[in-house]
């Protein structure tokens, strides 16, 4: 595996590499969620690329940026184990020199849900993916069902801007009990990490109710009433899954989103209606 550290020898790697290339940017702190996209780039594309960059332009201030779990070494190794042909793992001065200015704006479709919470989290998703799509030139984007709404922003921004890039959203990688792998479940304690799984169950019981419908306020509260009492819901809905537009009832192209704090740990979730 090659590594690229600066945006010249990342230009000067890339060139030389097969087409398509296929591209994972990550954030780092590698779970088996990264690891599944990585195996999905390597079985469609000759080259596979991936990014480790804790980007600073998602965080506001007060967020995690700061304590963002961080592990060069160990995640260089599960990227290199997992065959990833070069790295791309720039410093955040190397990404934004100063007076840096420029960003990209998705309209609505980033402003709910978790852009409600994080008013300009996804314009920083949307800037780093978009300069990162520049340097590394992939053919292919691989990004996770997990985050459904940056998927979704992604997709959007590709979409209008042209992008010369194929987006694949690849399924959610689970623990046993159907927690969703998040590199955040490390801040959970072990009381908070016993009652994260109902989140999952609150989104479950959410389908359930609008599978028997319920109208979607009343499935809302049945979805709030099984998430553990130890937890502070931010939001369950039903949204297409292009836009993020409410949908008042099930349909195929839907998410069941649902996010909500344990302690000061911030957990999603979701559930694709496929048909
Ligand atoms: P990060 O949280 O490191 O996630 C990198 C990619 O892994 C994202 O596409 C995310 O949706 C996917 N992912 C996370 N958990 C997953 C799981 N359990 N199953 C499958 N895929 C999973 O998302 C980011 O980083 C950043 O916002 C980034 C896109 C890199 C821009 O900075």
């Amino acid at each position: 595996m090659q590594i690229a550290t600066t945006i010249a020898q990342a230009r000067a790697l890339f060139d030389v590499f097969a087409q398509p290339l296929g591209f994972v940017p990550t954030m780092g702190a590698l779970h088996e969620g990264h690891l599944e996209l990585v195996r999905r780039a390597k079985a469609e594309c000759p080259s596979v690329a991936a990014s480790l960059f804790v980007n600073p332009m998602q965080f506001a201030p007060g967020e995690d940026l700061a304590k963002y779990p961080r592990d060069f070494e160990g995640d260089r190794e599960k990227l290199r184990a997992a065959g990833v042909d070069v790295l791309f793992a720039p410093d955040p001065a190397a990404m934004y020199p100063p007076g840096f200015s420029s960003s990209i704006d998705v309209g609505t479709i980033g402003s709910a849900y978790e852009g409600a919470i994080r008013p300009d989290h996804f314009r920083g998703v949307a800037t780093v993916v978009g300069k990162l799509l520049h340097i590394v030139l992939p053919e292919v984007l691989y990004v996770g069902q997990k985050d459904a709404q940056q998927s979704a922003v992604l997709r959007k921004m590709v979409r209008d801007l042209d992008f010369p890039v194929r987006v694949e959203v690849v399924e959610t990688v689970r623990e046993g009990d159907g927690l969703a792998l998040s590199s955040r479940n490390a801040y959970l304690t072990a009381a908070q990490r016993g009652e994260a799984i109902t989140l999952r169950r609150a989104l479950l019981a959410m389908r359930e109710a609008l599978d028997g419908g319920a109208a979607k306020a009343d499935a809302a509260a049945v979805a709030r009433a099984t998430l553990s009492p130890i937890a502070t819901p931010d939001y369950f809905d039903l949204v297409d899954a292009d836009t993020f537009e409410p949908l008042d009832r099930l349909r195929p192209g839907a998410f069941v989103i649902g996010a909500a704090r344990f302690g000061t740990t911030r957990l999603l979730d979701n559930l694709w209606i496929k048909s």
